[in-house]
């Protein structure tokens, strides 16, 4: 299993875990934290799934895809640690990763 903090849009923490290959979007909604809307269902059209990844940096991350980067310049809230939860595939290697859910546009 991958623990992941989730900082809710109230400022709450919030451990979670899940299994490695489930996106971060799908682990986030699986744990009860349904304020993260995930409209399209994934499929990298829709932006509210953004979350600010604030651990680990977010340059060990994979690399934004040309759509998730063009669906975040659609929002007001973009930052540099920016990213659509459901683009980020959970594997072991990001056990301990730390997330805040982006306010909602
Ligand atoms: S759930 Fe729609 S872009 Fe992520």
């Amino acid at each position: 299993m991958i623990h992941l903090l989730v900082r809710d849009r109230s400022g709450h923490d919030h451990m979670i875990e899940a299994e490695p290959g489930l996106s971060l979007m799908e682990a986030i909604r699986e744990n009860g934290l349904d304020e993260l809307i995930a409209l399209c269902g994934g499929c990298c059209s829709c932006a509210t799934c953004h979350v600010y990844v604030r651990s680990p940096d977010p340059g060990l991350l994979p690399p934004l895809t040309g759509d998730e980067n063009d669906l975040l310049d659609g929002s007001d809230h973009r930052l540099s640690e920016s990213r659509l939860s459901c683009q980020l595939t959970l594997a072991v290697e990001l056990d301990g990763l730390t997330v805040e859910i982006a306010p909602e546009d």
